[in-house]
């Protein structure tokens, strides 16, 4: 996740030119910045430049992705009626773009898979009730446990969205695809299984016949594993709060893992990142379902070389990257 971004100094300058969106809603330029990575360091797959509240302007969502902020709603959902007045994503209709995205991304990669993405409804749901980005979840919390119905409702219209999304992804040739709830980890066990366990499990259901690896990821989310695996996901993503072996043991050896490297490790001298990532292969060797990764996106102070030289050397190591 963000693997293309701020870090690269091509990115950069793209973005003197073009907004975020303007970069994601326009497939020559979100071919190439999806492209780079790949080109640049070697890495075992491509995902799918875009950001997670792309599908939501086409239900009638206003919204703004500011940066250092991340994305501002100026009319945030906090009703029932609000609700009601979404409209239904039509991929083909309304997101073309990113189809064709999808398909000249493909093309160029010559059989590197190319992991297509959707954001998740609880992550969804935060932003679109904030406003914005929160610490605490107020607001998305109090919907949640004040107005059940209203927030039921509003988690139907962001797991039938992903699925009409992911789905069109798959089909214009994403072989892969990864469902981001990034901010699950605010939830405790309890209320994430009866508030957002339904509507995850839908979108996992949903995507079952098409065929391709389905990735579940969340951030600080170690209590959550368990109800992450019982949303059908074939890979769960574990962040670096929670050791590798622990996951597969609580996990059992049928869902796949992926993680889990700090993003921060990418920012210490050399031999401190390799010793972290040295951890991460000797704990993890010998397991076939492992994917390694970092366990969130590549902050923008890291030197695109420590990137390449994490690659090549998990590859060395004989793993994948
Ligand atoms: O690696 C890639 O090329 C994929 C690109 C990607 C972006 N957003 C582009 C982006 C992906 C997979 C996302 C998903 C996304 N967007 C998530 C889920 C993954 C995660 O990081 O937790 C979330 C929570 C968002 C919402 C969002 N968009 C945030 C919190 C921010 C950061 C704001 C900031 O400036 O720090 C964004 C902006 C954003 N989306 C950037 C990128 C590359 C930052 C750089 C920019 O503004 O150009």
């Amino acid at each position: 996740m963000r693997q293309a971004g701020r870090y690269q100094p091509e990115y950069r300058a793209l973005r003197e030119r073009y907004s975020l969106l303007q970069i994601a809603l326009n497939p020559a330029l979100a071919t190439e910045v999806t492209v780079r990575p790949v080109e640049a360091f070697g890495v075992d797959a491509a995902i799918l430049f875009s950001d997670i509240m792309v599908p939501l302007g086409p239900l009638g969502i206003r919204y703004e992705i500011q940066e250092g902020v991340g994305p501002v709603v100026p009319d945030p959902i906090r009703t029932g009626a609000q609700v009601a007045r979404l409209g239904e994503l039509d991929p083909a209709r309304d997101l073309p773009m990113v189809l064709e995205a999808v398909e000249r991304i493909v093309a160029r990669l010559h059989g590197v898979p190319l992991i297509g993405f959707a954001g998740a409804p609880f992550t969804l749901a935060s932003y679109l009730v904030e406003g914005q980005p929160t610490r605490q979840y107020v607001a998305t919390k109090r919907l949640m446990w004040s107005d059940p119905a209203t927030w039921g409702a509003l988690m139907d219209v962001l797991a039938e969205t992903a699925v009409r999304y992911l789905t069109a992804q798959i089909r214009a040739g994403a072989q892969a695809v990864q469902l981001f709830d990034s901010w699950a980890g605010a939830l405790s066990p309890a209320d994430y299984r009866q508030y957002v366990l339904p509507a995850t499990r839908r979108i996992f259901a949903g995507l079952a016949e098409l065929g391709v690896p389905r990735i579940y990821f969340g951030v600080g989310t170690g209590s959550l594993l368990e109800l992450m695996q019982a949303t059908g996901a074939d890979v769960v993503g574990v962040d670096w709060r929670t050791p590798l072996p622990e996951a597969r043991r609580r996990l059992g050896p049928g869902t796949a893992l992926q993680g889990n490297l700090d993003p921060v490790a990418l920012l210490a001298p050399w031999p401190v990142l390799a010793a972290a990532a040295d951890r991460i292969l000797t704990a993890m060797r010998g397991d076939y379902a492992f994917v390694f990764n970092l366990g969130h996106g590549v902050l923008p102070e890291t030197d695109p070389e420590q990137v390449r030289r994490l690659v090549a050397y998990v590859h060395d190591r004989g793993g994948a990257a």
